[in-house]
């Protein structure tokens, strides 16, 4: 899991003014919303004696904590302490981490990081969304499995023929083989595209998406460690992309939204069909992926073999491992062993300028691969 990027917190629908918790690379955030309507992502801990914010109210533009009532504006700052009086001196050292937010595509994004706006890698596009003639929808899911297995999953060319019935014939053709490709590459990921045989959809909506009866063109990428796209051409015209933001909730949950977007069928009864197939599709992988040892991928690929249509995986890795070494992996490890004594927060882009916090940075390891 990394510090760094931006995650998906909720959807925008979910985040309203009562407050609600969630957790996020294995930390707790508080999401809510002001009078202005702008939504808010706060480290949960309470400066003062590690109270949770989430449990309390939010007034007027803060959230007040539910123990002693202190009360933290958006921007992480305590502006009120009831126990000293309307003339109390603040301590500044009594602010809470507060993370930039984003809101598109109808999910809140929240940075869990504190790098400054220039460098920060952004959020995946979806280009087509907004655009004429494309429909959105959006889809979540939820699974016991770790995130970079789900990314690998999505990369890989090899499991379709046996984890997805309805796309390959089950390994039962004697000419069997997963093509070779190229890998296109960008500043945050690697991806590749596939023209294969694929049996004629029988019935179904997405059957008439693929009202032709020629080969189907695939492709897939990653941007950055958690975030994947998927184009298919069911037919020369008729196009469905799908775009994963997966928010890891810890080493071994992940939560998915996937934004779907379609070029055919644009009317909104054929919404409910192509998520139903698409859901069951989501669950075929998720039986596999809740049941992969070990949970989290290894960090050498000494430890598993690899075929070449792994290719894209392995160079998956390679940029998680460009990731590590930018010092931006949390330290799992360390973190679990301390759990019961030390309060952890990502930090937030406000410690690159204020001085004095007191709930401690999420720590982070520089070099994973030499850490096992
Ligand atoms: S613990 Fe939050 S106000 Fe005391
Ligand atoms: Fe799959």
């Amino acid at each position: 899991m990394y510090v760094n990027f931006w995650y998906v917190a909720a959807t925008s629908e979910n985040v309203k003014s009562e407050p609600i918790k969630v957790k996020m690379l294995g930390q707790h955030f508080v999401l809510f919303r002001d009078s202005d309507g702008k939504a808010h992502c706060l480290s949960n801990v309470c400066t003062h004696r590690g109270g949770s914010l989430v449990n309390g109210k939010v007034r007027g533009d803060t959230i007040e904590c539910p123990y002693h009532g202190w009360q933290f504006n958006g921007s992480g700052t305590c502006i009120k302490i009831p126990s000293i009086g309307k003339d109390g001196k603040i301590p500044s050292r009594t602010r809470i981490d507060s993370y930039p937010i984003e809101e598109k595509y109808g999910l809140v994004f929240a940075f869990l990081g504190d790098l400054p706006t220039s460098d920060r890698p952004p959020i995946m596009d979806v280009p087509e969304y907004g655009l004429d003639g494309w429909k959105p929808t959006i889809m979540f899911n939820e699974y016991a499995a770790n995130y970079e297995r789900s990314v690998e999953n999505t990369l890989d060319p090899g499991h379709n023929e046996f984890v997805h019935p309805t796309h390959g014939f089950e390994g039962t053709k004697e000419d069997y083989k997963v093509q070779e490709y190229d890998l296109d590459e960008t500043e945050y990921g690697c991806g590749f595209t596939l023209t294969f045989q694929s049996p004629a959809l029988k019935d179904g909506t997405m059957s008439k998406l693929r009202d032709f009866a020629g080969n189907l063109e695939a492709g897939t990428g990653h941007f950055g460690p958690h975030q994947t796209w998927t184009q298919i051409h069911m037919s020369p015209t008729n196009w469905f992309h799908q775009y994963t933001f997966r928010t890891p909730v810890d080493e071994t949950h992940t939560r998915s939204w996937l934004v779907n977007m379609r070029n055919a069928l644009l009317e909104d009864e054929h919404d409910e069909p192509i998520e139903v197939r698409q859901r069951a599709i989501a669950e075929q992988d998720i039986v596999v992926l809740e049941e992969l040892e070990p949970i989290v991928a290894p960090p050498t690929n000494t430890k598993e073999n690899m075929m070449p249509h792994d290719k894209a995986l392995v160079r998956y890795r390679d940029f998680l491992r460009t990731w590590d070494s930018k010092g931006w992996r949390v330290d799992t490890d360390l973190v679990a062993a301390t759990k019961n004594k030390v309060a952890y927060a990502v930090p937030s882009p406000g410690r690159n300028t204020a001085k004095g916090w007191v709930i401690d940075a999420i720590p982070t390891l520089t070099d994973h691969h030499n850490n096992l």
